[in-house]
């Protein structure tokens, strides 16, 4: 059959933010894990969606591994930046690592696309999408589509859209 376009995703952001929470419900019900531990360097996950073939480099979060990123940058043909909304205090510290990936030279001058999870948004604190946009100043990015969608990763919800989006922007 017709062999289906390899597309590779990077998925970002602050630990704890539920980035492989989000992986996880992406893929089919028989492949998910049941319990999520918070991820050691990366995980790389594959699944298939409408015509494409996903490759995600699920990466740690923490601190220590932040450095690995920039590795994956050059092979990456979309980005999944993930924010924890009920965490303003390191509201701050989420903008930073944007603003760095958003500099660094393999990124910088390419038109690749970048889906924004607002994830949490069912803590009873969280901020909306909108003020998580304003917040890291995603208006100023000019030379890329980015689009934002709030999310509850541990029911799916909003998942769906963003994924949507994204395959719209590879196609
Ligand atoms: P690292 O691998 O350490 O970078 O973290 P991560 O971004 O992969 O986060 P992970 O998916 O491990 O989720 C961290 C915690 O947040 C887990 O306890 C998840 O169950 C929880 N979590 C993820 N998404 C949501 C959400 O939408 N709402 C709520 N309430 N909790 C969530
Ligand atoms: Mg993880």
């Amino acid at each position: 059959g017709l062999k289906k376009k390899e597309v590779n995703v990077l998925c970002l952001g602050l630990d704890n933010s539920g980035k492989t929470t989000i992986i996880n419900q992406l893929k089919p019900s028989n492949a998910q894990a049941q319990d999520i531990v918070p991820t050691i360097g990366f995980s790389i996950e594959k699944f298939k969606s409408s015509g494409l073939s996903f490759t995600v480099f699920d990466m740690s979060g923490q601190g220590r591994y932040r450095n690995l990123w920039e590795h994956y940058y050059k092979d990456g043909h979309a980005i999944i930046y993930v924010i924890d909304s009920g965490d303003k205090l390191r509201m701050v510290v989420a903008k930073d690592e944007l603003d760095t990936l958003l500099n660094h030279p393999d990124i910088k001058h390419r038109r690749i696309p970048i889906l924004f999870f607002a994830n949490k948004m069912d803590l009873r604190d969280a901020l909306s999408a909108v003020t998580v946009s304003q917040l890291l100043c995603l208006e100023n990015i000019k030379d890329k589509p980015w689009h934002i969608c709030a999310s509850d990763a541990v029911k799916g919800e909003g998942l769906q859209e963003g994924v949507e989006w994204l395959q719209d922007q590879i196609r």
